[in-house]
Parts: structure tokens; sequence; C-alpha cells
């Protein structure tokens, strides 16, 4: 592993075991997106933005909690790559966006990015998008653990009694 892929693994420990920390037993789906959309975002200066799509209704995605600039308010599950990523239950690393004919361009500084689905079993219940003005600013190591902070995200979040949608725990 190169010297810089180690460095950016440790940041992602410590990112986890400190949202870990922070979320505690916290179980309020907003309280948690917020923090983590937070966290995420200052903790490295290539994401521009980071934020949370909910599944509001059947195959519609929709704006939670983020850090940066305008995010769209709708994403259907059959546009761009949060939907792509909506419907095949699979995190999608975009090296360059402007490869990807499909890509919504919230900001047209945005250069590459990287959608997470958030899993509740084999339900879609939202999506992490992370947007970065570098081209191939993400690559396995981020896959990994924004994979794993999106576990955390649906974990603590299916902790909660109350439901405010039937097709959505988030
Ligand atoms: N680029 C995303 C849209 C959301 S924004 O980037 C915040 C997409 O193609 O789904």
């Amino acid at each position: 592993m190169t010297e810089r892929a180690n460095r950016k693994e440790q940041k992602y420990l410590r990112l986890l075991l400190h949202l870990e920390r922070m979320i505690g037993n916290e179980a309020d789906p907003i309280a948690i997106m917020a923090t983590v959309a937070c966290e995420v975002y200052h903790s490295f200066k290539d994401f521009n933005w980071v934020g949370f799509y909910r599944v509001t209704e059947k195959n519609l995605l929709k704006i939670g909690p983020y850090q940066g600039e305008h995010g769209c308010l709708s994403i259907p599950f059959e546009r761009g790559v949060c939907g792509a990523a909506a419907r095949r239950k699979n995190a999608l690393v975009i090296a360059d966006v402007s490869k990807v004919p499909y890509h919504i361009a919230c900001s047209p500084k945005t250069k590459s990015e990287i959608v997470v689905p958030l899993l509740k079993g084999k339900k879609v219940v939202g999506v992490l998008d992370i947007d970065s003005h570098k081209f191939s600013a993400f690559d396995s190591i981020d896959k990994k653990y924004l994979e794993m902070i999106c576990e955390m995200v649906v974990k603590s979040a299916g902790n909660r009694t109350g439901q405010t949608s039937p097709d959505s725990v988030i």
C-alpha cells in the first residue's frame, strides 16, 4: 500500500471512531445524517459536496442533510448516478463525470463522484453522495469506508421507534 493510501485509511479509521462516539445511542435519522454529512465533509479537503438522498416514496430520492453548495431536491431512480446506485444497490465510483451521460450536474464544478446506497437488508432506503472538484478523487478505500459509514447510519437510524414514511426508515 502506498503511503498516501495508508494515510487515507488511517483518516477513515479515525473518522469511524469519531462518528461512533458522536452518534452514540442517537436514533433520530436526521440528527445522524446531518452529523455524518458534516464530519465527512470536513474530514477531506477534496470532498466538495457530501449529502444524503432518502427514498421517500417508491423509486424517488429526496434531498436529505448535506454540506456544500445547492443540491437537486428530487432524483427519480431512473436518473443520475444516485438513481443508478439506488437501482443497482451498489456503490458507484465515477472518475470523470463528463464521461457518464446519465450524470446530473448539480454543480458544473464537479469532476468526480461516489454514490453509496444505504441498504436496510435488501431494501434501498437512501444514498450517500459525495462530489469532488478533482478528477478521480475516489477509490476502493473510499468505497470500503463509506460503505461502513452507511451501514452505521442505517443501523443507528433503525433503532428508532417511529417512522415518517412507509417506504423509508431514513
Ligand atoms: N450528481 C448526482 C446528483 C446529485 S448532486 O451531485 C448533489 C447524480 O448524478 O445523481
